[in-house]
Formats: C-alpha cells, structure tokens, sequence
C-alpha cells in the first residue's frame, strides 16, 4: 500500500488543539482511500526555545528532510519574541526547503456569515500567490547610532530577478490551469523607489509570455479596499511576501472568520518537501479552552493530500467540510458565531467523510 511519511509540527497555542483535528480526518480519509500516512511528530515550539535556547535542533532541517510532507500547526507565543520564534523555525523550514510559492485560496463557505453584504458561497473565491523566501523579510539591515541622537533601524528588501520571475510565473502558470486567465498583481510602485517598479518590470515582462492570461494591477492601499468592496473580481492576486501575507489575512477576513484559511508552501520542483499550515497564528488570546476552529488546519491537511497526489483523498475533505458547514445544525464554534468546541466540530466534519 502506498505510504507517505508525513512530519508534524502541531507548534504552540492552538496549533495544538487543531492538530489532532487534522490528523483524525486524515487517517479516516487515508482509510477510505487506501493509503497509509505514517505520523512522525516534532515537538518545537516555544517551550523547546525556553529550555534549550534553540526552536528546533541544530539538524532540525535535516531530520524534516526524511519526509514527504511538513504538516504545521502554528508557531509563536509571547513568552518568546516573535522574530526569535519565526526565524527559528517556520522561516527556516520556508527557506530552506525552497517553498518559495505560499498559495492560499480566499473562499467563502457555505455556513458562515459574510461580513459583506448579500454575498453567497461562489461570489468571493479567488487565490492568493504570496511570494514566501524573500521580500521584504529579511535580516539585512540593524539598528545603528545605538544609545545617540541620531539612532534608528534599517530594514533591507530583496528582490531577486530569479525569486521574483519564478513566482509570477507560478501565478500566471496557476491561473491556467484553474482556466481562470486572469492574474492581478499587488504593487506600491509610487511609493517604494526600488523594489517596487522593478517587481512591476518584472510582471510586464513575464506577463508578455502569457498574451492569454489578462492582467491587472493596483497599489497595495486600493488593493486592500477593492478585496473589501468587489471581491468577485478576483481570480489569482500574486504579491511580495509582506503584501501577500497582509492580503491573505484579509482576504479571508471578508470570508467571515480567519480560522478556515488554510496555507500551502509549496517547493514546485518537489526536491524538497513542502510545508502545510494554517493562515491563522496560535491565538494566545484563546489558547487552551479548546474553542479553536480546526477548518484552517483540516483544510490544510487536504491541499498536503492534493500536493501527494491524493486527489480523491483532498476533495472528499473539502465536500466534508462544505457538509458539515451547510448543515444548519452543525457545530459552530465561537468565530462562526456558535458555541461548539474544537472537537465537537472535527467530529462533525470527520463523520461527513464518505466514500
Ligand atoms: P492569530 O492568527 O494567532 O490570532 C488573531 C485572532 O484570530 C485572535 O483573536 C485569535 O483568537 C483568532 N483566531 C486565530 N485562529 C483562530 C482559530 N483557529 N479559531 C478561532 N479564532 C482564531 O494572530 P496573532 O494574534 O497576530 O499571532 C499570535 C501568534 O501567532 C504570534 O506569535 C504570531 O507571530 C504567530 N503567528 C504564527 C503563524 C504561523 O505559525 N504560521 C501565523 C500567524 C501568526
Ligand atoms: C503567516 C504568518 C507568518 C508570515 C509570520 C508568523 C512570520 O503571519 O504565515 O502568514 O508572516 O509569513
Ligand atoms: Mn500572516
């Protein structure tokens, strides 16, 4: 029977109370289907930084090397500073396995109330192609004239011409083969002097490869408020790693709750394994009353049976998921505005799985 060795990393905070939620629909689905996925789980988070000084162990990437998949919960809490906790571990893992696409959909779902109005499931569906290895994110730069007048922090951004044409390349190769010939890019052209215009250079020219691919592109600021105002006019936005980030929080925003948004960093070239998770964080507002909603994590759980090539296996969670929240006597929990638990809801979804 095929077997896929499958790293988990359920991380801090409500990574692991979603975890155990994925991984129970995983195994019912893995069941039905006729695979084997072999669990092997990695406790790193926070408390391994605090005892150890370290997020995960000097071979670390190594050991997650081994396997044909990375599946995360989240990473971060306040007992340690965020940018020590990220580039200790989920930053890394990005980086180092080459997972230079992050492709998160933006889908409203049947079930849950739409901030926006009058809007149903199949008006708000579009995907997201986040640039995720360079950009903005980067530890060049420092704080200089410590302790003067004088003092400040510089923060450097890098634009690779080989990092940035791959990605769009991903964005404009994805909207064809979703045969939604549309790529919108996010650009601040009139306000950052460098990277920006190039990155727009560098969209025009790869753009000009694919004549049947319409593009679009808007400034960041009214690109935020047309996710808000006309979301259906979406089919793939492709974005540097921070305008991405900040638009798939958003985007998931309008979708009602931030919590069903799932995550695929993605290696296209499969030299590497690539990593699955949530959008969300580990929400150490709501950490350890088990009232998490485990959609984002099981969602991500199948785009990782997708990524394998378990077809089949993805879409029978997907329609689980769009079942148990059709169901008007489903269980909701709090951000769909319900009372339900973390379990109660990965029961539900894990039941509607049927051949
Ligand atoms: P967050 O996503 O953890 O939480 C934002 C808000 O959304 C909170 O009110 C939270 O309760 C709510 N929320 C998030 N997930 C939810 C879920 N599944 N169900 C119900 N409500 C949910 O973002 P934050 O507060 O900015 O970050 C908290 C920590 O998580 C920080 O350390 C941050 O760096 C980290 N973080 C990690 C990842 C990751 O590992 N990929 C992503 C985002 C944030
Ligand atoms: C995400 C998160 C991370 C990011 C943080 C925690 C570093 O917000 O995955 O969206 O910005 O990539
Ligand atoms: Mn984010």
């Amino acid at each position: 029977m095929k077997t896929y060795d499958i790293a988990v990393i359920p991380g801090d905070g409500i990574g692991l109370e979603v975890m155990p939620e994925a991984l129970r629909v995983l195994e019912r689905v893995a069941d039905i289907c006729g695979f084997v996925l072999k669990f092997h789980n990695y406790d790193w988070n926070c408390e391994t930084w605090l005892r150890t000084g370290q997020m995960m162990p000097n071979d670390g990437i190594n050991q997650l090397s081994q396997s044909d998949s990375i599946l995360l919960g989240a990473v971060g809490f306040p007992s340690v500073p965020d940018h020590i906790s990220l580039w200790g571990l989920l930053i890394p893992i990005r980086r180092e396995f080459h997972q230079y696409v992050n492709l998160r959909p933006v889908r409203l779902l049947p079930g849950i109330p739409c901030p926006l109005a009058n809007k149903k499931p199949g008006d708000i569906d579009f995907w997201i192609v986040r640039e995720n290895c360079e950009g903005e994110y980067s530890q060049i730069g420092g704080v200089f004239g410590e302790g003067t007048p004088s003092e400040g922090a510089m923060q450097t951004a890098v634009f690779t011409r080989y990092g940035t044409d791959r990605i769009l390349r991903y964005a404009f190769d994805y909207a064809r083969k979703l045969g939604r010939p549309h790529v919108t890019s996010a650009t601040k052209s009139n306000g950052l002097f460098h990277s920006m215009p190039y990155w727009d250079s560098r969209f025009e020219a790869i753009g000009k490869e694919y004549p049947d691919i319409r593009i679009d592109q808007y400034h960041i600021d009214i690109l935020a408020a047309r996710f808000v105002m006309s979301p259906e006019r979406f089919d793939v936005v492709v974005g540097s790693n921070l305008f991405g980030d900040i638009l798939s929080d958003l985007g998931p925003g309008i979708t009602g709750t931030i919590a069903v948004a799932p995550s695929a960093n993605i290696n296209p070239e499969r030299t590497y394994p690539s990593m699955f998770e949530p959008v969300h964080g580990s929400a150490p507002d709501i950490a350890g009353r088990f009232i998490a909603n485990p959609v984002g994590q099981i969602w991500a759980a199948a785009m990782m049976l997708e990524h394998l090539g378990e077809v089949e296996a993805a879409n029978l969670v997907m329609k689980a998921i769009e079942k148990a929240l059709d169901d008007p006597l489903a269980p909701r929990t709090p951000d769909m505005g319900g009372k339900a638990g973390t379990r109660e809801l990965g029961n539900a979804i894990t039941k509607k799985i049927v051949a």
